[in-house]
């Protein structure tokens, strides 16, 4: 019998708002009335479309793609600390994310602040952290800058705390964005460690890594995500190399003749049009 999915993302559509040359201040706005150069320019951008995709139970699906391929826009969906413009995201069980470095921590409180207000964020009674508190710090080795603001830590270290307590959560669904790239050599080593301990006891874990030794190490299949659509899903050893050969023709500057005309930013705009693509469109 099939699995049934952890997370189920149906036709999962992002757009963001580019605001160039944004005008914040009263004298900003006076000055654009008089200069067309000076007005605020908005541009949509899109950066999924139409995602569809499906990680069933106790599989550990790898992220992977350029930098601004998408890739951390669909963890934040997933983890719902943003909301999918058009489409469907389905997550079974109690997801543990840990984002971007940086995100989900208040800079400005200190480690032992952020572990419990993460923590009852993602619905923990205050006694429940106060249990698993000294294993969390423990793993993150921060016992001494645990009372120091966030904002002092190095990336690395916020990364520690970032992986510490997503792991320590007991979640069903672990959402790990770049975790691994961060920490040094031997903190990757224990992360990876726990992510195989995760996956032995069947939970559903979705890594990004820009690591495609450890992508091919911890992961059952590998999704291929190239400006904002899913190129390839499958096996590691089918997609990796493919992600290998986009990098090569990118640098050799024949990525076009891969990935097909329609995706050079121009060409892809009018080819949309000429289908009536709603990503076409500009507001
Ligand atoms: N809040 C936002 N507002 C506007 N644009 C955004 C926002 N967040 C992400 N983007 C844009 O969406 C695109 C995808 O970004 P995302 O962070 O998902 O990429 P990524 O695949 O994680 O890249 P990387 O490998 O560099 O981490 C980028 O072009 C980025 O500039
Ligand atoms: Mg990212």
């Amino acid at each position: 019998m099939k699995t049934p999915a952890a997370i189920e993302v149906r036709g999962v559509w992002k757009r963001f708002i580019l605001r160039h040359n944004r005008v914040e201040t009263l004298k900003d706005r006076v000055l654009a009335t008089f200069d067309p150069r000076r007005r605020e320019r908005r541009e949509w951008f899109w950066a999924l479309q139409d995602v569809s995709l499906e990680v069933r139970q106790g599989e550990t699906l790898g992220l992977i793609g350029p930098n601004g391929s998408g890739k951390s826009t669909l963890l934040r969906l997933i983890a719902r600390t943003l909301f999918p413009t058009r489409g469907e995201i389905a997550v079974r069980g109690r997801v543990s994310p840990m984002l971007e470095v940086g995100v989900g921590f208040h800079l400005e409180l200190t480690g032992q602040e952020n572990v419990y207000l993460n923590g009852s964020l993602l619905g923990l009674p205050r006694r429940e952290i106060e249990r698993l508190y000294p294993s969390i710090v423990a793993f993150a080795e921060l016992e001494d800058f645990i009372d120091v603001p966030v904002k002092n830590y190095s990336s690395g270290m916020q990364a520690r705390l970032g992986f510490a307590v997503a792991a320590h959560l007991n979640p069903d669904v672990l959402v790990i964005d770049e975790g691994l790239s961060v920490g040094d050599e031997a903190f990757q080593r224990k992360c990876q460690e726990r992510m195989a301990a995760f996956r032995a006891e069947g939970k559903t874990i979705m890594f990004v890594s820009h690591n495609l030794r450890a992508v091919s190490a911890l992961c059952d299949r590998v999704c291929l995500l190239v400006r904002g659509r899913v190129v390839a899903v499958g096996p590691p050893p089918e997609v990796i190399p493919r992600y290998e050969a986009l990098s090569a023709a990118v640098r050799s500057g024949v990525a076009d003749r891969i990935l097909g005309p329609e995706l050079g930013p121009r060409r892809r705009r009018l080819a949309r049009e000429r289908q009536g693509d709603p990503a076409a469109r500009t507001p």
